[in-house]
Order: structure tokens, then C-alpha cells, then sequence
């Protein structure tokens, strides 16, 4: 079988460390590794299963190497750049950030709804928003058997989706010190502000989370709103997704599929205080479902919460889940 030269962009950050753990738990077929940050951590060392290897810094000559795949979280204006640049040396790169995600060329990949989008890949694969990946999948199965007519999300973010930097905001906050990332406390507080604001009001998060969702799930004109907050918790995003179904359903059913869609794990017996919380998703890989609950206000209405790892589901695992589907495929070719 052949084996794949791989290299991480962005080797140093909190996205960038996870995508090593998630690699050496996962056995992909690697011949060679490589760690790329900027110029301030070449030098650096980095442990990869027992060996240890120099951070190089990210320039233009950094793949002229023959490296076959690049998982890339330096942010989107690194991304902008460099994963042409990269794609062009026949490198196939999975990016992180949202600079291409939209763009109608390439991609965007939750590997357990929609697999086969890899295949038609230019050169650059996205990986979705954090957030809006623990919701499509939750959304997939409900799509696949009745049909979705709305969707409205309100989200409960943690500050490591921020990267390092919103991480030290809330671990210094706690302390009383003030912030450096977020435009307001994080520490005993909510801000529902994640990005920039749109001229429509929206945040641009929000903004990712609506077009994402109609993109992966190839439904270009669901109705679909969402508020995006960020919450004083260290790991794990938490959904709250209201639904409005095209057909009747039963929610003994419902649950059913939920529970038989791969990813998720059900947890969902409120007499016993089980519901999910950030706390359950850290360190995890699956999805976690559970406050299913019938919303009487409408017809065909259900209220689902929904929590994952923001860092391992929602970045690192899902674009190294998207880089062992890509190495599938090319092995069938
Ligand atoms: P560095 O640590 O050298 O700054 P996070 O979002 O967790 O802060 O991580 C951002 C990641 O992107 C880090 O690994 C960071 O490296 C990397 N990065 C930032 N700027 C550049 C750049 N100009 N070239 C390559 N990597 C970069």
C-alpha cells in the first residue's frame, strides 16, 4: 500500500497539536512527516510518535518535496496564500480556516454526510467551521428520513475556538486580568459577538454557520438563522437547534436515527440528570445528542442540544477523518 509524505501547517497552534494526537491515534499509511509554523517557532521541537523533529517556518520552497497531503490551521490569510501555492505542487491540502470553504471549486467535507464531495476536490478540501460541523451531523439523519423546512441554531461556544489566544483570555480573566483576544471579559460572562459583524447584523461565524450548512448538505434554500455566543467554558461547543421537519414524525423514531447515524452518541434520559455538557465531549471524537424533545409550537417541530470537542471534532479530527477518506479513495483508484 502506498504510504503518504504529510506535513502540518500551523504545527504549533491549539488546532495544529491536535491534529498530531488525533494522528497518532489513528494509523494512516505516513512515509514522512513535516511541521510548519512561522518564523518565531523554527527551531522548535515537536514528539511525533516517540521521534522528535525541528518546526520549519512556512515559506513558498516549503513543498518543493513531494509532500502528498497538508493539513492547514495558520489561519485564513495563510491559507489565502499559501494553498494554491501548494495545491499547484500537487500537494492536496485540507484546510482549516474559512478562507475557501465557499468557494464553489472546493469542497466542504463532514466525512460522515457527505464523503463522496472529496472526490471532485481541485486540490483544496474544507474542513467546516467548528460549529457547523457538530450540527450537520446531527441535522443528516433527520434530513435523509423527513426532510428539513427550518432550522434555527443558538450556540454556546468555548473560548479555544479562539485558538491560543482566546484560551489565555479566559485562563487570565479568571485571575482578573484583562482581556487580550475578545473585545470584552470572557471570565463570568457571555459575548455574543464571534468575528465580525456583516452589514446585516449578523456575525460573520453566524454568517458561516447559515452558508455551510446549505452547502454540505447541498440544500442551497433552507431556511436557516442562527446567534453564535461565546461562553466561559475551556472545550466543547453546545447547540441548541430547533428544527422544523418536512413530514410528521415519531419521536421514538427520531431518536432512533439519531442514535443510528455514525458520530453520534445519544445521551438523553432527563430522570436521570443525562444530558450532554462540554465536560462529556472533551477529548472525544463523536457528537453527542441529547433534550430531544417534541417543539408543540409548530407542526413537526423538535428541539435538539447538541455538544462536541470544537478542537477534535470540529478541527482536527474531522480534517484528518477527511484526509484518511482521501487516501480510501485514492487506494480504490
Ligand atoms: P506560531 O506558533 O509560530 O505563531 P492558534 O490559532 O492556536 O493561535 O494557532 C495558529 C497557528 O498558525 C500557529 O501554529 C502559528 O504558528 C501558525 N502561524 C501563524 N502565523 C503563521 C505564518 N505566518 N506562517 C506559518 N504559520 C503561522
Amino acid at each position: 500500500m502506498k504510504k503518504f509524505k504529510i506535513a502540518i501547517v500551523g504545527a504549533t497552534g491549539m488546532v495544529g497539536r491536535t491534529f498530531l494526537s488525533v494522528l497518532e491515534e489513528r494509523n494512516l499509511p505516513i512515509s514522512e512527516v513535516f511541521f510548519f509554523a512561522s518564523s518565531k517557532s523554527a527551531g522548535k521541537t515537536i514528539t511525533f510518535k516517540g521521534k522528535n523533529y525541528t518546526v520549519e517556518e512556512l515559506t513558498e520552497k516549503s513543498f518543493d518535496r513531494g509532500i502528498d497531503i497538508a493539513l492547514f490551521s495558520a489561519g485564513g490569510s495563510i491559507s489565502l496564500k499559501y494553498a494554491p501555492v501548494v495545491a499547484e505542487k500537487g500537494c492536496i491540502v485540507i484546510d482549516n480556516s474559512s478562507a475557501w470553504r465557499m468557494d464553489p471549486k472546493v469542497p466542504l467535507v463532514v466525512p460522515e454526510v457527505n464523503p463522496e464531495d472529496i472526490k471532485w476536490n481541485n486540490g483544496i478540501i474544507a474542513n467546516p467551521n467548528c460549529s457547523t460541523i457538530q450540527a450537520v451531523i446531527a441535522l443528516r439523519p433527520l434530513q435523509l428520513k423527513y426532510g428539513l423546512k427550518r432550522v434555527i441554531y443558538s450556540t454556546y461556544q468555548s473560548v479555544s475556538g479562539a485558538g491560543m489566544a482566546g484560551f489565555k483570555d479566559l485562563e487570565n480573566g479568571i485571575k482578573g486580568e484583562a482581556p487580550a483576544k475578545f473585545v470584552h471579559p470572557i471570565a463570568g460572562n457571555c459575548i455574543p459577538h464571534i468575528d465580525v459583524f456583516m452589514d446585516n447584523g449578523y456575525t460573520k461565524e453566524e454568517v458561516k454557520m447559515i452558508e455551510e450548512t446549505r452547502k454540505i448538505l447541498n440544500l442551497p434554500n433552507l431556511k436557516v438563522t442562527a446567534t453564535t455566543v461565546r461562553v466561559p467554558v475551556f472545550y466543547g461547543h453546545s447547540e441548541s437547534i430547533n428544527v422544523e421537519l418536512e413530514k410528521p414524525f415519531d419521536l421514538d423514531e427520531l431518536k432512533q436515527e439519531l442514535k443510528n447515524f455514525p458520530g453520534i452518541v445519544v445521551l438523553d434520559d432527563p430522570a436521570n440528570n443525562l444530558y450532554p455538557m462540554p465536560i462529556t465531549a472533551a477529548g472525544r471524537d463523536e457528537v453527542f445528542v441529547g433534550r430531544i424533545r417534541r417543539d408543540e409550537s409548530v407542526d413537526n417541530g423538535v428541539n435538539l442540544w447538541v455538544v462536541a470537542d470544537n478542537i477534535r471534532k470540529g478541527a482536527a479530527t474531522n480534517t484528518v477523518q477527511i484526509a484518511q477518506k482521501l487516501i480510501e479513495f485514492q487506494s480504490e483508484e
